[in-house]
């Protein structure tokens, strides 16, 4: 055993992941409670029963606007009620709440998140005051940022909305990116926001023709601050992802090399971080005049993620839907070992309907490397038979009518 190995192992001795799960008027489960143990964890049912939500409550445990990358609105339950022939509503609990025991190398916290509203002090216009945001706790106290729940949990996560990342445009492969680098880097989620937060403001300024120049100059040189922390950011995981899979076996899921196409990301390939800041902001000015279009302006909100099957040098956009999944669940394995290492306890994989586009070979190998990484992992799927080698091994959760109905 290699040294990483043994580490990894010593690591994934100790406990970690979630113990126990309450759901409160989330999706379709009014209340549910669930115990859990630390191993994979088969959720099965028909379509439509709720495997996807659980995952989803369980991605709140972590920062951002979890695995389906929901509207707080959309979460809380609604009841749908028949008014009239062909006439439909809704009626709606207040909120929703998840709450979890978590153990993160044998030591227990509770972790709960819910909405908040909360008021505008400084908005005018009554209708906008007060909006809604998600409030996270641990063991009953509030955090100041979401960043912080990475101290006590975390996730890494396969959904079968990424089957389409490595085609069309390059925002979700962007978003994917930077989700990998929140677990090595607690302040990126709060870096994403702002700069997508000041990017809007410029835009918004442009746009009403408000040129106050003084104030768009320290918008972009802010823009360009955080800008450069995150292209840097993202170059190092990058790095630090490639450098792990060159020890990673090459078998059915295929080694991957890992790119990063960007402007600003390239500039840092040979000039020091305040010169790119420089230059970042000079082109942001240049650009004032002449390029209102929300998705063309230069920078980190353009740079791509880009991904090849190392051992056929094919980008991963011309490999086949097999091939395709399996260079993610590649991608998801080196993260989460690497995840594990680096922040010095395991992280929960979320797998929803990971095998759907895999033969049996490679479910198999999968649900075996899974097993051999001794985590906890979710795995949901509609025919529980396909996991049958878990048996022993495993904890099969069936989801019917809006809960849990066996062990
Ligand atoms: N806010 C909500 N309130 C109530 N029900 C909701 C809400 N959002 C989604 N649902 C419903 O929850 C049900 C379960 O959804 P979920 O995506 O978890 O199913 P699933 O078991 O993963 O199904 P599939 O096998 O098709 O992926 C669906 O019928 C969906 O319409
Ligand atoms: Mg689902």
């Amino acid at each position: 055993m290699n040294n990483l190995a043994e580490n990894l192992a010593n690591l994934t001795k100790l406990k970690s992941g979630v113990e126990r799960l309450t759901l409160t008027d989330f999706r379709n489960y009014a209340s549910l409670r669930l115990k859990t143990e630390i191993a994979p964890i088969v959720v099965y049912g028909e379509n439509g029963s709720g495997k996807t939500n659980i995952l989803e409550a369980i991605s709140f445990l972590t920062p951002g606007r979890g695995l389906r990358g929901a509207r707080l609105a959309d979460i809380k339950r609604f009841i749908p009620q028949i008014t009239g022939k062909n006439e439909y509503s809704f009626i709606s609990p207040l909120n929703w709440a998840v709450a979890a025991d978590v153990i993160k190398n044998d030591e227990i916290y509770t972790i709960a998140t819910a909405v908040e509203k909360s008021a505008k002090d400084d908005c005018e216009n009554e209708e906008f005051r007060s909006f809604e945001r998600r409030i996270v706790k641990v063991d009953n106290t509030k955090l100041a940022s979401q960043g912080d729940l990475g101290k006590y949990f975390s996730a890494t996560w396969l959904t079968p909305q990424m089957d389409r990342l490595f085609r069309g445009g390059s925002q979700p492969r962007r978003s994917f990116l930077d989700r990998l680098v929140y677990a090595f880097d607690m302040e990126h989620a709060k870096r994403t926001a702002t700069f997508e937060h000041l990017y809007r403001e410029r835009f918004r300024l442009l746009k009403e023709g408000k040129n106050d120049n003084h104030w768009l100059d320290s918008i972009e040189e802010n823009m360009a601050t955080t800008g450069v922390a995150i292209a840097a950011a993202r170059r190092e995981q990058i790095a630090r992802l490639n450098a792990f899979i060159e020890n990673e076996p090459d078998d059915v899921f295929p080694s991957v090399r890992l790119e990063l196409d960007g402007k600003i990301e390239k500039l840092l390939d040979n000039k020091p971080a305040v010169l790119v800041e420089d230059e970042y902001k000079n082109m942001l000015s240049k650009q004032r005049n002449f390029i209102l279009d929300y998705e063309n302006l230069e920078g980190v909100n353009r740079s791509d993620f880009k991904v090849y099957y190392r051992k056929k040098g094919m980008p991963a956009d011309l490999c086949s839907t097999g091939e395709q999944k399996s260079l993610l669940v590649s991608i998801i394995l080196a993260q989460t070992k690497c995840q594990t290492l680096h922040q010095g306890f395991a992280p929960v994989m979320l797998l929803d309907e990971v095998t759907a586009h895999l033969d049996d070979v490679k479910r198999e190998a999968l649900l075996e490397k899974i097993s051999d990484l001794n985590i906890q992992a979710w795995i949901t799927t509609t025919n529980p038979e396909l996991f049958d080698s878990l048996r022993n091994d495993a904890q099969f959760l069936e989801v019917r009518n809006n809960t849990i109905i066996s062990f």
